[in-house]
């Protein structure tokens, strides 16, 4: 009787909002559970009851204050978080690509941010889906123009964005080579596609490479950023692309905030790519960041289009996720910066 009363009264879903808001720059104990008044959907919008949340290593980088279009589009507090699954007010099963803020129990974004939900795939599945994949296909496709036989290297292969690169790379008929940090890795790569692997944790990272593909690779994929880049380059064959698309190297493993001095010194050793040197050698350097290019519509029309319609044919396999609980947000982040962790962590409100 209480229970049909409490449902009646409040409603399924209603009731305040909880995030996870992050006051100032710092450790696991910035992450705070708070409550606020539900957000409601205006012209164009949609309102979105999250049932999980896509946890990315981006979203440690906001925690500790470094990620520059954070301060630029939102500032602080903030609530981090690029991805949700959930159900709108008319009973839809969609997910939703937000532009930091996506940490809660309910969100409101633009309807075109909005997409529907991979059939066949669970909330968490799900709610691990657009970010890594729209960045693999942006990395692999306007940016590498990847192509039928040719070869490409995949750091941090079993994470996230790694884990979406190598199936990505199969649908366009490309030979991927993945590189992984640690031995229990290795089958997740294979399973999503690499053709082989490289643990670098027991072997010459380089050597392996290069015989691999003597010739060097078409595409070298690397958000490692300093411990490879320099070596990332140099296996980069002529007209192939080096395409950077994050630094987590700078960081340290598992510390929750960064070690300043170290962070300045690796900042300044960044290697410069020579645009001489490189018209000489036919190779490219690009690099992009999905958090300025929410304004391109088309593209994330277009990505999502494609994205979707291999979901649909089955030519995609849902992340291997693992979830946690809203309040235990630290314990993800925690998880994530080890570098230990496989496929996608989820949050459930
Ligand atoms: N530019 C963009 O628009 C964009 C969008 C999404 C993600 N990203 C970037 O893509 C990268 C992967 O993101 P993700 O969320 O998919 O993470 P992830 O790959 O699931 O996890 C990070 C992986 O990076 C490796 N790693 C190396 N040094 C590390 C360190 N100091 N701390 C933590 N991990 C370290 C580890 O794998 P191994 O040891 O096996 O290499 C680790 O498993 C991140 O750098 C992220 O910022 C960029």
């Amino acid at each position: 009787m209480f229970v049909c009363v409490f449902v009646f009264v409040f409603g399924v879903g209603s009731g305040p909002m909880r995030h996870v808001v992050i006051h100032k720059p710092g450790g696991y104990e910035r992450l705070r559970i708070e409550e606020a008044a539900d957000p409601r959907a205006g012209p164009g919008e949609v309102a979105v009851e999250v049932e999980a949340i896509g946890v990315n290593y981006a979203d440690c980088v906001v925690r500790m204050g470094l990620y520059t279009s954070a301060k630029h589009y939102v500032g602080w507090p903030i609530t981090p978080g690029f991805e949700v699954a959930g159900r709108t007010a008319d009973g839809d099963d969609v997910i939703a690509v937000t532009l930091f803020g996506g940490y809660a129990s309910r969100v409101v974004v633009p309807a075109d941010q909005v997409f529907p939900r991979p059939g066949g795939w669970t909330v968490e599945e799900a709610a691990g889906f657009p970010t890594v994949f729209l960045t693999a296909w942006y990395a692999l496709i306007p940016c590498a123009a990847v192509e039928k036989g040719q070869t490409v290297l995949v750091h941090s292969a079993a994470g996230g964005v790694g884990g979406a690169l190598l199936q990505l790379a199969k649908i366009a008929g490309a030979r991927s080579v993945g590189v992984v940090g640690g031995a229990h890795k290795v089958e997740a790569a294979r399973a999503l596609g690499a053709d082989a692997v490289i643990d670098k944790s027991s072997e010459d990272l380089w050597a392996a490479a290069e015989r691999h593909a003597p010739e060097g690779y078409h595409a070298v994929f690397d958000a490692n950023g300093i411990a490879t880049l320099k070596a990332s380059y140099a296996h980069v064959r002529p007209a192939g692309r080096l395409v950077v698309y994050g630094h987590h190297s700078m960081l340290p493993k598992g510390k929750g905030r960064p070690n300043w001095p170290v962070l300045a010194w690796k900042a300044l050793r960044v290697p410069r790519f020579n645009p001489l040197e490189m018209g000489d050698s036919n190779r490219s350097v690009m690099a992009f960041n999905l958090s300025y290019l929410f304004d391109e519509k088309p593209l994330l029309a277009r990505a999502m289009g494609e994205l979707l319609g291999w979901a649909a044919e089955g030519r995609l396999r849902p992340p291997t996720t693992t979830s946690y609980p809203l309040a235990n947000v630290a314990e993800a982040h925690r998880a994530l910066e080890t570098g230990e962790t496989v496929g996608k962590l989820v949050l459930v409100p």
